[in-house]
């Protein structure tokens, strides 16, 4: 296809307009991050904190409190300096890094053992009243999810969880819950002892510049929205690629899959911000009863509209890997799927009819993920009908492309006249936008954000409790059906492909093909 990129470059003196977010500066307070000696710490939040510094966004009265089982001590602030060297994009010489670093202690405790948590709550008494810092608390659960509710259970039983004054909130991180049934059971043991309102189930997707843009150029734009629906649009895919293979994570991976790790939570979120109608404000209740809503429209799935696969061994990025099963802890005969895709709709009037595609997997051909709108032919193709004889006579639909990472931007494809042709040859092209060259920015990782509005309190961009009930509802029955019967031709798909053949036919049944030339 030909390309026509359209330089959209922000004007210096457009950014210049837009307000710093710099009023929004949490109370002093301390960020307790359980299961700190993980590679979630170190990582992301930690990098994401400095940044948030970095920016100016953190209060100056501030602490972090990694609480892990290890003995670590001071051990544990060297290693997230090392951390923000290695994964935090920041210059060593910086001389904040010290300063920040400071912020940082550890507290070594069992998650599961009520009698350590008097000790912890002694300890952050302590730090508040040495560095003068008040009672907002925000605990962040990085750990492994058997320990959320023992983890609460404690905070609430030492009184940590409703504090007569100050803000504390609680971050839970993704998996909540492994079915509905467990989901359930999660969502009554938090709301024990916490409100709804103190509750943060952080989706990272939410958190990226891009996944929020989705709202922007829907609601904030005024010629989208009247063609964004089923008289246009003929049907729309949700692709999640990853590279990458378990990376290590076998045991966690093999209880997980594609279909619980990645499609119910991060390609559903994608999917709910496409197809929700506009919330009457970009709040917390208005957003999330709004992406419920749409949630809730969804029929359950046949079984047959969901398939599954699992990498064999292959070549990726021009190096050779392994099959799934060859993996480090995972099980020579494993069932687990590592690529995982379904056809849904939605019932409302806005989207009946329109089918949906959402595939996610790993060590497949291409990182990318990426939402594309396909919409309907024109009525009548008249240039068609004329016998072209240019370089292309090529009328494609009108594909809408919503690149999440990498290269974030969106493009729009449409067809050209080609120039200097006799017949009126038509050529698919794409007007571009991207992000990097129009704003001069990489998008941050999504844990500044998310990191930042659970300090706030604002829950915009956080899981309800609701909405994770409702994607567990829809993805229970299929995890139910593939656990009963073992797949029979696992590995299905060579390591650095687009998956396996069974997901090509899922489309084909509708005459719609997986877009694989994206990224
Ligand atoms: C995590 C999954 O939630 O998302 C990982 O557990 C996956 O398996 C990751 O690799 C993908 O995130 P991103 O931001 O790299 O697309």
């Amino acid at each position: 296809m030909a390309s026509a990129t359209v330089q959209m470059k922000v004007r210096p003196e457009d950014l210049n307009q837009v307000p710093k977010s710099g009023e929004r500066i949490p109370n002093p307070g301390i960020l307790v991050i359980f299961g700190a000696s993980g590679d979630l710490t170190k990582r992301k939040l930690v990098p994401a904190l400095f940044h948030l510094e970095q920016d100016g966004l953190l209060p100056k009265n501030f602490a972090i409190v990694g609480v892990a089982r290890r003995p670590l001590g001071d051990e544990f602030a060297a290693d997230m300096r090392e951390g923000l060297i290695d994964f935090g994009d920041v210059d060593k010489s910086d001389p904040k890094i010290d300063e920040f670093v400071k912020k940082i202690s550890y507290y070594a405790l069992s998650f599961d053992d009520a009698s350590h948590y008097a000790g912890l709550k002694q300890e952050l008494d302590k730090i508040a009243q040495e560095k003068n810092i008040g009672p907002d608390r925000l605990f962040y659960l990085a750990t492994a999810p058997e320990y959320f509710a023992p983890i609460i259970e404690n905070l609430g039983a030492q009184g940590m969880a409703q504090p007569e004054q100050g803000r504390i909130g609680v971050v839970i991180e993704k998996p909540f819950g492994h079915d509905l049934d467990s989901a359930r059971e999660l969502n009554h043991q938090v709301n024990a002892v916490f409100h709804e309102n103190q509750v943060f189930r952080i989706d990272h997707y939410l958190g990226k510049e891009t996944v929020q843009n989705i709202l922007v150029f829907r609601f904030g734009n005024g010629i989208f929205e009247p063609i964004w629906n089923r008289n246009y649009i003929d049907h729309v895919q949700i692709t999640a690629a990853e590279t990458l293979g378990v990376e290590g994570r076998g045991p966690f991976y093999e209880k997980a899959g594609a279909l619980r790790d990645v499609v119910q939570n991060h390609v559903m979120e994608l999917l709910s911000f496409v197809t929700m109608e506009p919330p009457s404000s970009f709040e917390a209740e208005a957003v999330r009863r709004e992406k419920v809503k749409v949630w809730r429209a969804i029929p359950s799935i046949p079984i047959k509209d969901a398939v599954r696969g699992q990498y064999g061994p292959g070549v990726v990025d021009g190096k050779k890997v392994v099959g799934y099963r060859d993996e480090d802890r995972v099980n020579p005969e494993s069932g687990t799927e590592t690529y995982a895709a379904v056809k849904l709709g939605i019932e409302n009037w806005r989207w009946a009819g329109v089918p949906f595609y959402l595939r996610a997997g790993k060590r497949m051909k291409k990182r990318a993920t990426e939402i594309s709108i396909q919409f309907k032919q024109p009525p009548l193709l008249i240039f068609n009908r004329m016998q072209a004889s240019g370089p292309c006579n090529d009328i494609q639909p009108n594909l809408l492309t919503i690149r999440i990472q990498p290269n974030e931007g969106i493009a729009l494809r449409f067809g050209a006249k080609v120039p200097n042709t006799p017949n009126m040859s038509v050529c698919p092209v794409n007007m571009d936008f991207d992000y990097a060259a129009a704003f001069g920015t990489s998008t941050a990782n999504g844990y500044e954000r998310l990191l930042l509005d659970a300090m706030l309190g604002d829950q915009t961009l956080f899981a309800h409790r609701d909405g994770v009930e409702v994607t567990w509802s829809l993805y229970t029955p299929i995890l139910e059906a593939w656990a009963a019967k073992n797949p029979e031709v696992f590995p299905n798909y060579f390591a650095g492909t687009w998956g396996p053949d069974c997901s090509d036919r899922l489309l084909e049944r509708e005459g719609h093909v997986w877009r694989n030339n994206i990224g």
